[in-house]
């Protein structure tokens, strides 16, 4: 950014950790004047000293998406921004046969109807001020489908939904809508921010095999294999710096992949491919509490 020219601003949601935390300090870096937003202020530590090792600053602000009346303040408070980046956003994994209402509830509210809530709050200061760009961090999973993660992937379907629509609305006031569609990065909502169904483990589900094999799955193959988050960070602040930016950008090497087997019409076999890890993973987790099953009688026998 030139010394000329006025600092552009940008607010981003879910700067706890993950692509949030880095987009909030590589743009500050980049020399936005950035208002990183978490709602849970005692993780504020893990940016700040983000932003302290990198010799940047930003604003930092607390705002749940979920709550109407904090994104109220924060769009009295900081609207107009040039960047809103809505990051924020959570999954519950599961089969869809276990998941509880209240919880799919959770997913959209965050993933869906906050985004939504924020654009909606943002959006007016930009169109008065002539420009703006909207860059919401969908997914992979809402250009295919995401077995035992389904709310999670509705949510992201719905959001990429809503950025092909609204951006057609928002063309002729100069606010551009950008999809980022990440695949599988190594971020806390792969880790520490990992939420399973309260009904996981319910013995009576036709699901339970396929749940635990689905986590093994998780843990073996699909985190190891995840891409680095800054990748994504990396394309965040790209589409920040482009005049006239896509519609999409896809990230990671397992979402060019899926969507370029959708292309060649392959995505059955992609599916079926899916399908297969999950049979041998299941079959595998049925076994291991068979063994499980059968050592506890037999110790019970023993005593
Ligand atoms: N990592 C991936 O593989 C991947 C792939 C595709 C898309 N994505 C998307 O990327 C975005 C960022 O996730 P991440 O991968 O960076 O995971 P992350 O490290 O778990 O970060 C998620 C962030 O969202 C915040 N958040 C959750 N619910 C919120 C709410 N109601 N209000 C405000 N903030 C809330 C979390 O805050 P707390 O710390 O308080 O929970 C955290 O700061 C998400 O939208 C996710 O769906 C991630």
């Amino acid at each position: 950014m030139s010394t000329n020219t006025p600092r552009k601003r940008v607010l981003i949601t879910g700067c706890s950790s993950g692509f949030g935390l880095l987009t909030a300090v590589e743009a500050a870096k980049a020399g936005y004047d950035v208002i990183a937003t978490m709602r849970n202020m005692k993780k504020a530590d893990y940016l700040e000293k983000a932003l302290n090792q990198a010799g940047v600053t930003a604003v930092i602000e607390h705002l749940d998406v979920t709550d109407k009346a904090q994104i109220a303040q924060i769009a009295k408070k900081h609207s107009p921004v040039d960047v809103l980046v809505n990051n924020a956003g959570m999954s519950i994994l599961g089969s869809f046969l276990d998941i509880t209402d209240e919880e799919m509830s959770r997913v959209f509210e965050t993933n869906y109807f906050g985004v939504v809530a924020m654009t909606r709050a943002m959006v007016p200061g930009m169109i008065k001020a002539g420009s703006g760009l909207v860059i919401n961090v969908t997914s992979l999973a809402g250009r295919i489908g995401h077995p035992f993660n389904a709310t999670y992937s509705a949510t992201k379907h719905a959001l990429v939904g809503f950025c092909r629509s609204i951006r057609v609305e928002l063309e002729p006031f100069n606010v551009h809508v950008v999809s980022v569609e990440p695949g599988y990065h190594k971020t806390e909502i792969l880790r520490a921010n990992v939420n399973i169904t309260e009904n996981f483990y319910n013995p009576d589900s036709p699901m339970l095999q396929y749940n635990r094999g689905f986590l093994r799955l998780m843990r073996d193959v699909i985190i190891p294999h995840a891409g680095e988050a800054q990748h994504v960070v990396r394309t965040i602040l790209r589409v920040m710096q482009k005049s006239h930016p896509r519609p999409h950008y896809l990230v990671g090497r397992d979402a060019h992949f899926a969507i370029a087997a959708r292309w060649l019409g392959l995505i059955g076999l992609a599916e079926k491919e899916v399908r297969h890890k999950l049979e041998v993973a299941a079959r595998r987790e049925t076994r291991r509490a068979e063994g499980k099953r059968k050592r506890r009688r037999g110790a019970d026998k023993e005593s």
